[in-house]
C-alpha cells in the first residue's frame, strides 16, 4: 500500500536527494508527492524529470507535506527554522531532522511549538534501499516515531535508539559507508598490485565485502566466527590478517569512529 504522507526534504543535497531516490524506488511514495528545496534550484533538474516537485521556497514546500524532512547542514539550520517556524503546524506537520549534531531540544526551540520531532540518522545507501537508519524521538512523540520508521523501513533497516547515542549512530552508521568504501578501494588497490586491472579488482572486492556482509546478516554469527572458517593453519589468510593487525587495522577503523562521533557532538554551536 503507497503511504499516503505528503514529504518536504528541505535541503536536497546528498542525502537529501539519497532518501528521495530510495523512497520511490521502493514503490510505497510517488515523486509528486515528494517537495524537494534547496537554494541553487538549477541543480535539481534531473530531479525534477523524475517527477519530484521542485521548490526554492520552503515555505510552499512546508504548506504542501505533512512530512518534513531536514537535511541541510548543521550551520544552515538555523535560517531555515526561522523562515518557516511559523508555517509549520502542530497537528498537521511532523519534523524528521537528519542534520547531524542538533539535539530534539535545540529542534523544539528552533521550531517554537508542539510540533512533533524525530532525529534519524540514515546513510547514502538509502538511495538503494540499504540504509540503516537510526531514530530517536521524546517520549511524548511515540507516535511520531512509529511514523518514521514505516518511511525509513522502506528504505532499509531501521533502529530505534536513545538520542544520546545519536552521535555515535552518526559515526558508525552515516559516516560508515565511507569508511566501508575506503576498506573496499583499499582491497580493490592491493587486488591491482597482486595482478588484475582496476575495474577487475574493484569487482572482486566490492562482490567479497557485500559477501562477507551477508555472510553476517543472513546467519547472525560473530565476525571471528566466519572468519575462523576462513584462516586455514599456516595458510595465507591468517598470515595476511594478522600482517593488517600488525598495521594497525583494527585499530584504525575503531580510531576513526571514536573520532568521527566526537566530531559529530561539536558539529552544531548555536549562535
Ligand atoms: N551525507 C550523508 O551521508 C549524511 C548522512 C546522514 C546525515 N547527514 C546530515 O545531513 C545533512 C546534510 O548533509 P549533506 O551531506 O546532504 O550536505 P549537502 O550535500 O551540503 O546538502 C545540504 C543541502 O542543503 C541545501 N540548503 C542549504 N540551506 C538551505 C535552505 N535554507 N533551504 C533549502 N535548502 C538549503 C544546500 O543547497 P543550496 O546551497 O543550493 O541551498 C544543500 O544542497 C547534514 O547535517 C549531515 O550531517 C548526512
Amino acid at each position: 500500500m503507497e503511504n499516503s504522507n505528503r514529504i518536504a526534504i528541505l535541503g536536497a543535497g546528498n542525502i537529501g536527494l539519497s532518501i528521495a531516490n530510495g523512497l520511490i524506488q521502493s514503490g510505497q511514495f510517488k515523486a509528486g508527492d515528494i517537495t524537494l528545496t534547496r537554494r541553487k534550484i538549477s541543480l535539481l533538474e534531473e530531479a525534477k524529470s523524475k517527477g519530484f516537485i521542485i521548490q526554492s521556497d520552503n515555505i510552499k514546500a512546508v504548506n504542501n507535506s505533512e512530512i518534513i524532512i531536514v537535511a541541510v547542514e548543521p550551520q544552515q539550520i538555523n535560517s531555515l527554522f526561522n523562515e518557516i517556524s511559523d508555517d509549520l503546524t502542530p497537528g498537521k506537520h511532523t519534523v524528521i531532522s537528519v542534520v547531524s549534531g542538533v539535539s530534539i531540544k535545540q529542534l523544539k526551540t528552533l521550531i517554537k511549538k508542539d510540533i512533533p520531532v524525530v532525529r534519524a540518522m540514515p546513510n547514502t545507501a538509502i538511495a538503494i534501499q540499504e540504509s540503516m537508519t537510526c531514530l530517536a524521538a521524546s517520549k511524548e512523540d511515540d507516535r511520531a516515531v512509529y511514523d518514521a520508521k514505516a518511511i525509513f523501513n522502506t528504505v532499509g533497516k531501521t533502529l530505534e535508539i536513545d538520542e544520546e547515542q545519536m552521535n555515535a549512530a552518526t559515526a558508525l552508521a552515516a559516516c560508515g559507508v565511507a569508511f566501508f568504501l575506503r576498506a573496499v578501494r583499499a582491497a580493490s588497490q592491493g587486488g591491482i598490485e597482486i595482478g588484475f586491472h582496476s575495474d577487475d579488482a574493484l569487482a572482486i572486492a566490492a562482490q567479497t565485502a557485500r559477501g562477507a556482509a551477508s555472510l553476517l546478516l543472513s546467519k547472525e554469527n560473530h565476525p571471528e566466527y566466519e572468519v575462523d572458517k576462513v584462516t586455514t593453519p599456516r595458510g595465507c589468510t591468517i598470515s595476511g590478517l594478522n600482517q593488517m593487525e600488525h598495521e594497525g587495522f583494527s585499530s584504525a577503523m575503531i580510531k576513526g569512529i571514536t573520532t568521527s562521533a566526537e566530531k559529530a557532538e561539536k558539529l552544531y554551536t548555536i549562535e
